[in-house]
């Protein structure tokens, strides 16, 4: 679970911080107080409003808890990425209480209170928790639920970030009582062994440059940016969770849940056999690319580190989704208009929507993708069945893809809802109102600077630069990229060698991407990046080069990052300045 997720705890956090605390003070004092029974967990008042106003109270019932719960985890977030200081003030202010007459609760109980179970508890060290309303909440989703029933730690040693004080002690929060004495051997609870979601996943590429390891988040090195179609094994890595273990390519099922609730079902081989074939050349970025430049430029942001190579191009190789979908019975010509969004459900729990336009258009060339650089797909890139959603952020195009729905509202997923969106600058972590941000789906225009070389003159005829730009004398020659989203064209590249005080246009590459997949002849989107290269006098350049792209709709990167400064990193898209000094003896 990267920073992104906790960031969203960390949001609710500040607003109302002192009072929830208090709140949640008070709540823990009155239950260790109460008296044994079934009515006796942290959530037992709001368990009380819940069951007596039915099934459609429970949701806010138990939002509302959750986010005192959530509060506590957002807390420990917050603090772990050195924003949480107001909160932990707050830790610090709060009351003591006298000291509770602690229940004693036997193992088994505990044990009951499983994933089958209504309530769910989970026990650290010998004191147990009743996390029932912490669930729905859980950043890694249902994955949680591995953990009800018996012992926090074997899951926190493998998903380290919540080994912090300030975890612990939000945790306390929802204490309900210790393991009675007679479960302890040598004074512990026994935790168990559990099975290790991570064991399965693959080998990775020793060139890739690692944010973290379980689960893997891994970017391109710049020196791999540079091909136009990047190496499989280099193509950048983004995992929330652990791989799926998928053995069989063929029997993997997709499931496509249509509006009705009606189901229907189509191993990979099905779609290999029952629809025509596509390929199409496409770029992938994450919505953090570049993250690291914008904490640089501007502020802290929440989320991974990225640098200019969380983004990637392949050619891919599928079926159109929407054949699939006109074969399970959808209108694609004019479907039902309550469908508004298409939602994918990957194998592992991730989850993620699109608008239904961009699903069912001729030349959206969404795809459902088994193979990547006619290979079949790798493990880590989506094996054996993925999303392929051109021109939107990488988040959209699910991989291990198991189940599609078409539905009135967006993916409910925490990554839908919450984790890519921006908010303006003045909007910090802690009180973001998520509803007023749209999810993150087409993505802005990017640029980058991948390789800064000193070429001697004599040198430049090699790369075929000196005739391109007539140059005679030592040069600095710059290559890198530009993309844009919603299948827009990058038209023009600009590189300055002096600060942006004056601008040079760079050589933009040919290449030789299979654009579309409805094979119309009116198809012209851009589903893949432009690289580009220009080659600069050495005594032109001053201080710092700076790199601007723009696109068909004159879309231009701003020139800072202040203005689009959003607490959570994305779209980090301002003008990419590398430092040269001009003192660079040229190779
Ligand atoms: N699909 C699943 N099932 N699980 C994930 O963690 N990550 C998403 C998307 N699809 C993800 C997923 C994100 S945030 C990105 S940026 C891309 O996959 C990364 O794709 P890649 O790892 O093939 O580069």
């Amino acid at each position: 679970m990267d920073a992104a997720s906790w960031a969203t705890r960390l949001l609710r956090a500040n607003r109302e911080s002192l009072a929830r605390w208090q709140v949640q003070q008070a709540r823990v004092c009155r239950l260790t107080f109460a008296p044994r029974g079934r009515a006796f967990h942290a959530g037992s008042a709001l368990w009380a409003t819940r069951t007596e106003s039915g099934v459609g109270a429970s949701h806010t019932a138990r939002s509302q808890t959750s986010a005192g719960l959530a509060l506590g985890l957002v807390l420990a977030a917050g603090l772990a990425y050195g924003l949480g200081t107001p909160i932990r003030s707050a830790l610090a202010e709060a009351p003591n209480e006298p000291p509770a007459k602690e229940r004693l609760i036997r193992l088994h109980e505990v044990h009951e209170h499983n994933r089958s179970s209504d309530t769910y508890w989970v026990f650290r060290g010998d004191r147990v928790y009743d996390v029932t309303d912490w669930v729905p909440n859980h950043p890694g989703g249902e994955v949680i639920l591995r953990a009800v029933g018996g012992s926090l730690e074997p899951y926190w040693n493998i998903f380290t970030i919540h080994q912090k004080q300030d975890v612990y002690d939000i945790l306390e929060q929802y204490f309900i009582g210790k393991i009675d004495p007679r479960d302890l051997v040598d004074g512990k609870a026994p935790t168990g062994q559990v099975e290790d979601p991570f064991k399965n996943d693959p080998e990775r590429d020793a060139a890739l440059i690692q944010h973290s390891a379980r689960p893997c988040n891994s970017e391109t090195p710049e020196s791999e940016l540079g091909s136009y179609i990047t190496p499989t094994e280099k193509f950048y890595v983004r995992n929330h969770l652990w791989v799926p273990d998928v053995h069989d390519a063929d029997t993997h099922r997709l499931t496509i849940e249509l509006f009705d609730g009606e189901e229907v079902e189509y191993t990979v081989a099905d779609l290999r056999k029952k629809f025509k074939e596509y390929s199409i050349t496409a770029t992938l970025q994450c919505s953090g690319n570049r993250r690291s430049h914008m904490t640089q430029a501007s502020r802290p942001t929440n989320g991974l580190q990225w640098g200019v190579g969380a983004i990637s191009t392949a050619t891919w190789t599928g079926v159109r989704l929407r054949d699939v979908l006109a074969d399970a019975g959808v209108n694609v010509q004019e479907p039902d208009e309550d469908i508004k969004h298409l939602k994918f459900v990957g194998a592992e729990a991730y989850g993620a929507s699109i608008p239904i336009d961009k699903a069912i258009d001729r030349h959206g060339d969404v795809l459902l993708v088994y193979s990547m650089n006619a290979q079949p797909l790798p493990r880590d890139h989506g094996f054996p069945l993925r999303a392929l959603v051109p021109g939107h952020v990488a988040a959209r195009s699910v991989k291990w893809l198991s189940k599609i729905v078409l539905s009135d509202e967006e993916s409910t997923s925490q990554w839908q809802r919450r984790d890519y969106k921006c908010f303006g600058p003045n909007v910090g972590a802690s009180h973001p109102d998520w509803n007023t941000a749209p999810a993150i789906q087409e993505t802005p225009v990017q640029s980058a600077i991948t390789a800064v070389r000193q070429v001697k003159a004599d040198r430049l005829e090699d790369n075929n630069l000196a005739r391109v730009y007539g140059l005679e004398e030592d040069s600095v020659v710059l290559e890198g990229y530009a993309f844009a989203g919603g299948g827009r064209h990058i038209v023009r590249v600009d590189v300055s060698p002096d600060r942006g005080r004056t601008w040079m246009q760079a050589q933009l590459l040919e290449n030789g991407a299979k654009v579309g997949a409805s094979g119309s002849p009116d198809d012209h989107r851009a589903w893949a990046w432009k690289q580009w290269r220009v080659a600069v006098p050495s005594t032109q350049v001053s201080g710092k080069f700076c790199v601007k792209a723009t696109d068909d709709s004159y879309n231009v990167q701003p020139d800072t990052f202040e203005p689009t400064y959003n607490f959570r990193g994305n779209l980090a898209n301002a003008w990419h300045r590398v430092p040269v000094s001009r003192d660079d003896k040229p190779t």
